[in-house]
Parts: C-alpha cells; structure tokens; sequence
C-alpha cells in the first residue's frame, strides 16, 4: 500500500516542498530509500525503525521503499525522519493515509521516538502557502521560530507518539501562536560601551556616521590606536532591525543551524568578525550544500575584518561581488543559488609593516614597502569603502587625563543613529533599500541634491584633490547621511565638509 505525504528542504534560503512516497509490498524484508539521499538522509532508516518501535509500534517486515521527490534536489539531513515513520504507519495501516493531506511535516528522529529541532524551519514555514499548504508539524523546540508565518497553523510536538495520536484525533492540539516575536529574543547585554573610548573624537564621529548610513568603513593607524576597541562597539550603535530585516536575517541563520532552541525572530543586527585565516568559501559562502558564508550571517549587520593585509588576496577579492551587488551567486551544475549579503563592512589595518607611519613613533619602513603594503588592498575592494579614516595613536595625556568632560555614552549615540535611519526608512519605503549606504545611481541622483554653495565646494575639493568618479557618489552617500543626523533636508557645505574628511586616503 502506498502513502503520501508531504516534508520540505531548504535551497539556498527558499525551501523545496517534498513528497515523502512509502511503499510497502510483500516481499524479504527491506528499507530502502531513493531520490538522491545523502548519507545523512539514509541513516535516518535506522533512526525510524527504532523510533517507531520504541513508541510502542510494529515495524512492518516487509519490502519498504520511500521516494523523496523530486529526484533532482539533493536531500541532506534528518528532518525527513518524522515524515518518514509516519508514511510507514500510514502505509502499514496504523494510521489513517487522509490524516496526512495538507500537511507538512518536519522534525528528526531521535531512538526513543523523540523529535529534535532541525535546521532550516523558518524559510521552510514562510513559503508553505506558496505550496498551498495550511498546516505543520514542527518539533517543539522550533516552535518560536515556525510561528513568525501567520497563515500557517503550527502544531508543535516532542515525541512520535504524540503526533500519532493527534492524527488519530485522539488528543486535541491547538495552533501554536505568539503574539511578539522579538520578546523572546535575548537583547543585547553587554558590558562595553562607546564611552570607555577616550579622545578619538573624529574616529567616533566617523562611526556613528558609518552607523547612521550604513556606510562601509575601513580605519587605518598604528597598533594599540583603539581600532579594534572600537569596532568591537559599534553593536552598541546600531538601531535594531526592522520585522522585514529581521525575518531576512533569521531566514539565513536559520538554515545555517544557527537559531537556538526556543529563539524566535533575530533582532539585533549580526556582528561577524572571521579570523583572518578564513578561508574564502567560509566568508563567501559555498560547498556541495551550499551554505551562507561569513557575509551572509552578517546580512543586515557587520562584517569586521580586523588587520585587513593579514587577509589572504584571494579572499578579499571574493568580498568584491557582495560590496557591489549586495548577494552572492552560487552557481552549481544544474542550479544557481543566491544569498543575500548587504552587510556594513568594517576593517581595519596598520599603516604600514612595521605600524608606526604617520605616528609618533620612528618608521622603519621604506616607501617601497609602505606601497606594496598598501597594494594588498586593491583598488576596487577600497573603492567600495564608503568611509576611510586615519586613526592616531592617543597622546599620553589624553590617555591618562580624567577630564570631566561628559563622554557620550553608547545609548546616546545611538538615539541620534535611530533618528536618521528612520528619515532613511521612510524615505525609501517600498524600494528595498533600507538606508543611504545602499543608494544606486538613480537614489543618489533623487535624494542628494546639494545646496548651491556645497556644489561648488565639491567641486573645488574633486579638482584639488583629484578624487576619482567613485568617490564622488561615496561622497554624497555620506553627506546625505550626515544631513540625516541633523535632520536636514537639503544636503548642505557643512555636511560635504564633513563628508570629504572621510576620505582621507583618496587624497
Ligand atoms: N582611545 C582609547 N581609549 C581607551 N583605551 C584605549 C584607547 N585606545 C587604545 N586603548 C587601549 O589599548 C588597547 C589596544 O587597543 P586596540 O583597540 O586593540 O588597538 P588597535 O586595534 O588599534 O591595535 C585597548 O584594549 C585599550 O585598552
Ligand atoms: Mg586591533
Ligand atoms: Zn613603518
């Protein structure tokens, strides 16, 4: 007798639905499973037969055989497992074939018949009614995570055999809802904030601009200048995400098995910092199942490249692609996937090798040297960057003065960031794009007319100090920024002033 039902498989961040078919003839007694199976997919056999037997059913001898189609989707893990047993049940008449239809059913088995979270349940969830599927079956522990689709029903389980009887109608389960989704996330906690950073009011500043906008940054200066110290608070900065930010971010965690038992929706923006020994799949993502990579899990928040030369070449060549396009292509034989990969890029470097160019302390290093340093990082890639600033080393008397001179603290900063990312919220409603840093040509031509006098003092700084076309649309990006931060419409001189600081290596 044959059964049908119904499970699912993510695909870069969408999902496949997937027919689970369960033959059962007479015939030696055998289990098999067909439609391109991984190994991890294939010993869910093992996992089913004993699940099944230890929730107090018979396992039929008889010839097993379960399809998974379609045949050309590779298949990968164990959330097939419950659909699975339960197609055997069915097929073997323990359970009622009807009680299966529209229904989807995710979940992995453990030997005692348990259910276990499983990767991928939130892409899955949210794309069921586009397979006109209105109900689901989720392990419990993803159930937080399920509920953000609101016109699914969600029917949450821990074990086998609770599922059965709730097929059988012999227990009466209600839809799983949630009203928040973001109460139950952890907020940040954390213990660093943006006033334990003395002096560097000009790095500061060029962050919460960065912030602000969303904006690319790199920060070049000697070692112990405090740029690692201040990259590591920017997640201090940042607004939370929007629910459509959110729901994208989580998508990619979510089937990178990042989500936690119990978590719902992602809130705060992610904050990735790969070692500089990372390889280029790692950061860009890749593989037989094609994973997220670092710049991916950082969609909607940060990646902070730290010592930015220490990078092998090819994989800061490999970042280029997502600065442009804002995603990555994979392409596989049959298939090509894309992830989304908007992400603020922060790096920092030294100067120069031996680190101490342009600081007080002597260089040691030739011009020579000081060039093919710099060469590491290829135009392209810095031309990408937004934001480029010198940071110096602080002066011994700025470092052990007490001064009581108010230093802004994180949550102060961060109301002004909240304020400008609103005006850029509502200024590009319906298009996609979420702040200035993410402006196209067309953007950029709309929204950032400048005020007569600034005109002509972009124009005086491009002939001075020769910055490049690229640069010329960074330097308005940036300016409609800082315009934002004061609540300004018209982008004014002040505002491209400040603006053309930020470049301080085109120069
Ligand atoms: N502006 C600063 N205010 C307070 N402490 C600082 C500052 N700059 C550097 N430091 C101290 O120096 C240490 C090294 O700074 P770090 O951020 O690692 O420098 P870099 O990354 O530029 O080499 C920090 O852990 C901090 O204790
Ligand atoms: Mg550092
Ligand atoms: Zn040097």
């Amino acid at each position: 007798m044959i059964s049908f039902s119904h499970s699912a498989t993510v695909f870069g961040i969408d999902a496949c639905l997937i027919d689970v078919e369960v033959d059962i003839s007479s015939g030696l007694p055998m289990f098999s499973i067909v439609g391109l199976p991984d190994v991890s997919v294939k010993e869910s056999r093992d996992r089913v037969i004993s699940a099944i037997k230890n929730s107090g059913f018979d396992f039929p001898t008889k010839k097993i055989t379960v399809n998974l189609a379609p045949a050309d989707i590779k298949k990968e893990g164990g959330i097939f497992d419950l659909s699975i047993a339960l197609g055997i049940l069915a097929s073997s008449g323990a359970l009622e074939k009807e009680s299966l239809q529209n229904m989807c059913v995710l979940g992995e088995l453990s030997l005692d018949g348990k259910i276990r979270p499983v990767k991928g349940i939130l892409p899955i969830v949210l794309s069921l009614h586009k397979f006109g599927i209105t109900q689901v079956i989720v392990p419990e522990k993803n159930k937080n995570e399920a509920c953000v689709a609101k016109d699914i029903n969600i029917y949450p389980f821990t074990n086998l055999q609770d599922v059965i009887k709730f097929l059988k109608k012999e227990i009466k389960v209600d839809t799983f809802k949630q009203k928040d989704f973001f109460t139950n996330n952890s907020m940040l906690k954390t213990s660093i904030d943006f006033s334990d950073i003395k002096g560097q009011f000009f790095a500061k500043r060029a962050t919460e601009v960065a912030c602000a906008g969303g904006h690319n940054m790199i920060m070049i200066g000697p070692p112990g200048s405090g740029k690692t110290m201040i990259a590591k608070r920017i997640p201090t900065l940042l607004p939370p995400m929007n629910f459509e930010e959110s729901v994208e971010t989580t998508k990619i965690w979510s089937v990178s098995g990042l989500i936690k038992a119990g978590e719902s929706l992602i809130t705060n923006r992610p904050f990735r910092s790969p070692h500089h020994t990372t390889s280029s799949v790692a950061l860009i993502g890749g593989g037989s199942y094609p994973k997220p990579g670092e710049v991916s899990l950082a969609h909607n928040g940060v990646l902070f490249l730290d010592e930015l030369t220490e990078f092998k070449r090819d994989v800061l060549e490999v970042l280029r692609q997502p600065l442009e396009d804002k995603v990555v292509t994979i392409s596989r034989a049959k298939h090509t996937l894309t992830f989304p990969a908007s992400f603020m890029l922060i790096a920092s470097m030294n100067p120069c090798p031996c680190g101490n160019y342009g600081s007080d302390k002597e260089c040691l290093c030739n011009p020579y040297q000081i060039k093919k340093y710099r060469a590491k990082i290829s135009g392209p890639l810095m031309d990408r960057i937004d934001i480029q600033i010198e940071v110096s080393a602080l002066k011994i008397d700025e470092f052990t003065s007490n001064s009581n001179v108010a230093v802004e603290t994180s949550k102060q900063i961060k109301e002004r960031v909240i304020k400008a990312r609103n005006i850029q919220y509502k200024r590009f409603e319906g298009r996609n794009i979420y702040c200035n840093a993410q402006m196209g040509p067309k953007e950029i031509k709309k929204y950032c007319t400048l005020e007569d006098k600034a005109k002509v003092m972009l124009h005086t700084a491009i002939e001075k100090l020769g910055f490049s076309a690229r640069a010329y649309d960074r330097i308005l990006k940036v300016a409609r920024t800082i315009a934002d931060l004061n609540s300004s419409c018209e982008i004014n001189a002040k505002h491209i002033a400040e603006a053309i600081k930020y470049r301080n290596l085109d120069k």
